[in-house]
């Protein structure tokens, strides 16, 4: 595990954009496995101007969401789809028909799973999966369990979750009480894993799950066990860990 801190949130943001596009300029068929939430908007925004640069190019490039709310029609303001339309694939030369995000519209949400999986199967392993962190250590929709679903699944979101969302909603009552998640196994058979944290809310979780014990009531935790995993972190985000953990930060970003 790699794991850099940035004082600078724009300097983080760069840092995680140029690892993407690095990916996506480094291999034939690249397959990103993205994700939404507060956390990765300013990465997004980066990415996009190394792309209006002409330094990157989508067009042979698939992605994979790690989920959707299930319940709200895909026009929703709201829905994961219409986040990744609004700060990615409206602005880029992504082809549609390479995007996939759950369906969480889907009269069927079960069947939905299945047909996820199928496609996550056929594109191949995932190059690199950008995460957020949930403040209860969730990853996806992956919520803290005394087991863990290792494929595509419908999961009931925790309380603190829906709390957590609340603020892209008018209410609580409005932030839907399922989503469809990647399972575990997906998002830890990914080649490289970038988890981006912000904000000292965060910062406890942050410590728990990078060095405490590896459970599936932290689901970030097993992270611990990747391979290619590099964290990208805020100060406030760090500021519970031992400081020798962390690398400077990249000069490419500086
Ligand atoms: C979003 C996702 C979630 C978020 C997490 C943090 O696709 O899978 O795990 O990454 O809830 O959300 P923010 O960034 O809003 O704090």
């Amino acid at each position: 595990m790699r794991i850099e801190m940035y004082t600078d949130q724009s300097l983080l943001d760069e840092r995680a954009a140029q690892l993407i596009a690095d990916v996506v300029k480094e291999s034939a068929q690249p397959i990103l496995g993205l994700a939404t939430g507060g956390t990765p908007t300013g990465v997004y925004d980066k990415l996009l101007n190394i792309y209006r640069k002409g330094e990157v190019s989508f067009n042979h490039v698939t992605t994979f969401n790690l989920d959707e709310y299930v319940g709200l029609p895909a026009s929703h303001p709201e829905t994961y789809v219409s986040y990744m339309n609004k700060h990615l694939f409206d602005h880029i030369n992504l082809p549609k028909d390479r995007i996939h995000i759950p369906d969480g519209s889907h009269p069927n949400p079960a069947e939905e799973c299945l047909r996820y999986d199928r496609a996550l199967e056929e594109a191949g392993r995932i190059d690199l999966q950008l995460l957020g962190l949930g403040h209860n250590g969730h990853i996806g929709f992956n919520e803290p369990n005394k087991t863990l679903i290792r494929s595509t699944h419908v999961v009931e979101l925790s309380p603190q979750t829906r709390e957590a969302n609340a603020r892209f909603f008018d209410s609580i009552d409005e932030v839907p009480k399922k989503a469809i998640t990647m399972g575990i196994g997906s998002i830890l058979q990914a080649k490289q894993i970038l988890l981006i944290v912000k904000g000292a809310a965060k910062a406890d979780i942050v410590k728990e799950a990078l060095t405490g014990p590896i459970t599936t009531e932290i689901p970030a935790s097993l992270l611990q066990t990747h391979p290619g995993l590099i964290v990208l972190l805020d100060r406030e985000a760090a500021a519970k860990l031992d400081p020798a953990m962390i690398a400077p930060p990249c000069s490419s970003a500086t």
